[in-house]
């Protein structure tokens, strides 16, 4: 196995100044709260320590309305790093162009569209890019009917959910009605989607590049909210052991899952690789975790790139949307 080299251009921006003010936005209201305010101190941080005048704000904080303070405080850009709903799926990514800041990452509809694994998937058959089979389970849609059509084993996930939160494994029909049941607790669209046995990878984008495979293992059934946060034995490894060649061809084939929902700037692509080594697109992340933990910093570092390097690198990519 050979490493494989990446090459990144000179940084666009040398000075921290020419970034200005920027608001690191972090917390929010979403299931994912927790992780964001980790996310976002570590980017506040690493911003800081490199010289660039960030501040932190946190939008479900209701002592001030946010665009009072996001209009009044003259922010020159916006590090986006809220998970889940109000700050991963276009909302906020709307509000920060309507006040005209300039912002990390996806667009209002990369955002939206990453943020609902249904409608991901109906565009990747579309556009023929390998994706589990599945089915969606809804308000007004019989359960018994839906029930028929799947071929067990499945996991059942909440459509617009993050950080496998109300996610379970059916392996028969009553686990299936109970899975059912619990995902519709967390969004009005449940996707039943085709379990695929077999390896587990993530692959980080940042800019116009795909960084190396990371392969993940768990001695859970899947990588559920415990084995993502809290379990001591999910393996992270990195280089992930493939032949280069296909390693490759993963990396494109993330790249285009990414760009296909009109993601930009950076991200995280999971996907699953069978039995037999076909790869299945599971979801994009468009504001994957930050902390010093993370699979995105982990990616970067066995690019060459520190946390810093990457927080600065993610910064950058908001220069060019604000000065056009
Ligand atoms: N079709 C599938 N087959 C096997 N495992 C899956 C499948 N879909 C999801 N998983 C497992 O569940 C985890 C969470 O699913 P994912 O779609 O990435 O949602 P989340 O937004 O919660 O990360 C994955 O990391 C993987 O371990
Ligand atoms: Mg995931």
């Amino acid at each position: 196995m050979m490493a494989m080299n990446y090459k990144f251009d000179r940084e666009a921006v040398s000075d921290a100044g020419a970034f200005g003010k920027v608001v690191v936005l972090l917390g929010g209201t979403s299931s994912e709260r927790e992780v964001s305010l980790k996310s976002g101190d570590a980017i506040y941080k690493s911003l800081k320590a490199q010289g660039v005048d960030a501040y932190k704000v946190d939008p479900a904080n209701d002592l001030f309305d946010l665009f009072d303070v996001l209009s009044e405080a003259t922010f020159d850009r916006a590090f986006i790093a809220l998970h889940g709903s109000g700050g991963e799926d276009g909302t906020m990514q709307g509000a920060l162009e309507t006040l005209n800041i300039p912002y990390t990452g996806s667009g209002v509809l990369g955002s939206a569209l990453a943020m609902d694994k249904v409608r991901s998937k109906q565009l990747w058959k579309g556009l023929e890019l390998p994706t589990p089979s599945y089915a969606v389970y809804a308000r007004g849609v019989s359960m018994d009917e839906v029930i028929g059509a799947v071929n067990l084993p499945v996991i059942v996930k909440p459509s617009g959910q993050g950080s496998s939160i109300g996610m379970s494994i059916a392996h028969d029909l009553q686990s299936l009605r109970t899975a059912l049941e619990e995902a519709a607790k967390y969004d009005a669209e449940v996707l039943i989607e085709q379990w695929i046995q077999g390896a587990e990878y993530t692959v980080a984008v940042l800019g116009e590049q795909a960084l190396p495979l990371i392969k993940l293992e768990t001695a859970r059934e899947f990588y559920d909210y415990e084995a993502k946060y809290l379990a001591n034995d999910t393996r992270y490894i990195c280089p992930c052991g493939l032949e280069v060649r296909e390693e490759e061809a993963f990396q494109l084939l993330a790249l285009d899952a990414f760009r296909s929902l009109g993601c930009q700037g950076w991200g995280r692509v999971d996907f699953m690789v069978d039995g037999q080594g076909e790869p299945w697109l599971l979801e994009v992340n468009t504001v994957p975790g930050m902390t010093d933990h993370s699979l995105v910093p982990m990616a970067a570092k066995a690019a060459g790139l520190s946390f810093d390097n990457l927080v600065w690198r993610i910064l950058e990519t908001t220069v060019a949307m604000g000065d056009q």
